[in-house]
């Protein structure tokens, strides 16, 4: 999840309780699932696991890899993440890629988003440096077992882990530097890869690397989308005809609930979604940013140049999402006497709360800010559509995380009980979404294994598939055990096509007090598209 990543910053200004509004919440109607399978996609419907290199590879210092800026900071503010662990190992995805693709077949999945971790393939962080042929050794021994598989390859170019040689010697995304250097990265992975990967991602979620991983979002932004948009021309113009492939970018995007039927909170939830999905959208397709981020940044939001604009308008061939959570969004009023210095979530005018009159927007996950509001997902995919000309969509992310709880059973690990509700019921508004029309065409369910989940370092379960004492417990758990309502059984079924052997969950008495049952806020509240 690329999310924790960016909310835990979030989380700070969340607040949590707001008794003044008097509106009613009233309990969900649970809606219909019963019924939804994989036939309820259109045919050629992709579905998947993602992952990342950082959250995954491990190897971290084999096979001629450079050093990360994830490594660096893992290492030296170890007491920044939560229990103090890293990404050396990780799920030691480099040496056991072949049981992870030999599950992935299990499941019965069609796709696999991984992401190349750019110091594997380039230590120095520049092709002029040396390129290390041990890196690209083991990128072409996973796509080719994945294909081997019958699996279809995703690729990231980057998702989060900037090689340490380009921070320290220009502050990575913070200097116009790096859109060469992204640019000569990406024609590597494209010569070297684009024979057998057809769609490309070129940076994950810069939204989060811009306002959590560097200290000016705005300049961050700007050369992500310059340096993306630099790829999707190369790629264009040099190897799309011959390798026939596509290529797109993944933003994260939390929905927003006006906190009141307030005109100023409703403004201040189309700002959020402005300041946080339009500020890469609006580029994306009108070549200039949102009008609310221009008269509220000012001259600190750089400018695009006219042949900037040119290159960005429709430099891609769909859009990856990541959702996970919505929130209620509230105006703050402009404080004129407030000298302190600007930041980007001053700057956005807009309080974010997860509960309104004493109800959370939904039951609350482990990570203290994905709350799980499933109808959000369709929401934004119905205000993609409306407002950014019905793009070509993959839902890159989704997914929700429990605590890590060392003192359950194996058996009692496997009741995936509120994993699968929340598959089910993101998967059956994706499949309302479509059937308004939003050009869906694949979801990657995060993630394939537990990970490392960078800031909460192990702390999470976002999946009950994981290694302990390095032994993959998951291909025994396939082999041995009977599998009762766990979430592997749930995807591997629902991918096989077959009915589901669970339902969505309704009453069920589940032992986990954070947990509370749905409510449903939206239906006050009027939609935004
Ligand atoms: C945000 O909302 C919370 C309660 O909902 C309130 O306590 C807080 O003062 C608000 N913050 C701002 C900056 O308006
Ligand atoms: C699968 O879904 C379709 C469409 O939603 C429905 O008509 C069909 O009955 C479902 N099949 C099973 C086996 O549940
Ligand atoms: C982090 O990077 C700096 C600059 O390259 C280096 O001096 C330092 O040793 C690195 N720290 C760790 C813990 O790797
Ligand atoms: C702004 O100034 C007024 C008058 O001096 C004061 O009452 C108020 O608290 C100040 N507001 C802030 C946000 O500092």
């Amino acid at each position: 999840m690329g999310m924790a990543f960016y909310l835990g910053v979030l989380a700070l200004i969340i607040s949590s309780y707001f008794p003044i509004m008097a509106s009613t919440v009233t309990p969900t109607t649970l809606v219909d699932t019963s019924s939804l399978n994989r036939s309820s996609f259109p045919k050629g419907f992709i579905f998947g696991t993602g992952s990342s290199s950082y959250q995954y590879e491990g190897a971290a210092n084999e096979g001629g890899r450079g050093q990360s800026i994830w490594d660096n900071y893992t290492h030296k503010y170890s007491d920044k993440i939560l229990d103090r662990s890293n990404g050396d190992v990780a799920v030691d995805q480099y040496h056991r890629y072949k049981d992870d693709v030999a599950i992935m077949k299990y499941m019965n999945t069609d796709a696999y988003r991984f992401s190349i971790s750019w110091p594997r393939i380039l230590p120095k962080g520049k092709v002029s440096a040396g390129i290390n042929k041990e890196g690209i050794k083991y990128y072409n021994n996973l796509i080719n077992e994945l294909l081997d598989n019958g699996l279809v390859p995703f690729v990231t170019l980057f998702h989060f882990d900037l090689p340490q040689a380009l921070q320290d010697k220009y502050n990575g995304f913070l200097s116009s530097d790096i859109i060469n250097d992204f640019r000569d990265y990406a024609e590597l992975c494209f010569k070297e890869f684009g024979d057998r990967v057809k769609h490309w991602i070129t940076i994950n979620e810069p939204h989060s690397h811009s306002t959590i991983g560097t200290e000016a979002p705005y300049i961050a932004s700007y050369n992500q989308l310059l340096a993306h948009a630099a790829a999707v021309k190369l790629y264009r113009t040099n190897y799309q005809v011959s390798q026939k492939g596509s290529i797109g970018i993944t933003l994260n995007c939390i929905w927003f609930l006006p906190f009141s039927n307030d005109i100023l909170d409703h403004q201040a939830a189309h700002r959020a979604l402005d300041f946080m999905f339009g500020w890469f959208m609006e580029p994306l397709t009108k070549g200039k940013y949102p009008q609310s981020m221009v008269s509220l940044v000012g001259k600190r939001l750089p400018k695009f140049t006219k042949k900037q604009s040119k290159m960005l308008i429709g430099s891609f061939d769909f859009i990856g999402i990541n959702y996970y959570t919505s929130s209620f969004a509230a105006n703050i009023p402009h404080s004129k006497n407030d000298t302190s210095k600007p930041t980007y979530f001053k700057d956005t005018h807009v309080n974010l709360t997860t509960e309104r009159n004493g109800a959370p927007i939904g039951p609350r996950a482990a990570s203290p800010w994905l709350y799980v509001y499933p109808r959000g997902i369709r929401e934004l995919l119905l205000y993609t559509k409306t407002k950014y000309n019905n793009p070509l969509i993959y839902i890159t992310e989704n997914g929700m995380d429990e605590f890590n709880d060392p003192t359950l059973s194996l058996e009692e690990a496997l009741m995936d009980t509120y994993r699968i509700d929340y598959f089910y019921r993101h998967l059956y508004y994706i499949s309302s979404a479509i059937k308004h029309g939003v050009k869906v065409k694949g979801y990657f369910a995060w993630s394939l294994l537990d990970n490392f989940e960078w800031s909460a370092g192990y702390t999470l379960e976002i999946k009950r598939l994981k290694r302990r004492c390095g032994t993959v417990i998951a291909t025994k758990v396939l082999n041995q055990m009977e599998l009762k309502g766990d979430i592997m059984r749930f995807l591997s079924e629902f991918h096989r096509n077959g009915r589901l052997g669970k339902g969505p969950v309704t009453n069920v008495e589940y032992n986990v007090p954070t947990l509370i049952r749905y409510v449903n806020v939206a239906t006050n509240v009027p939609t935004l598209y």
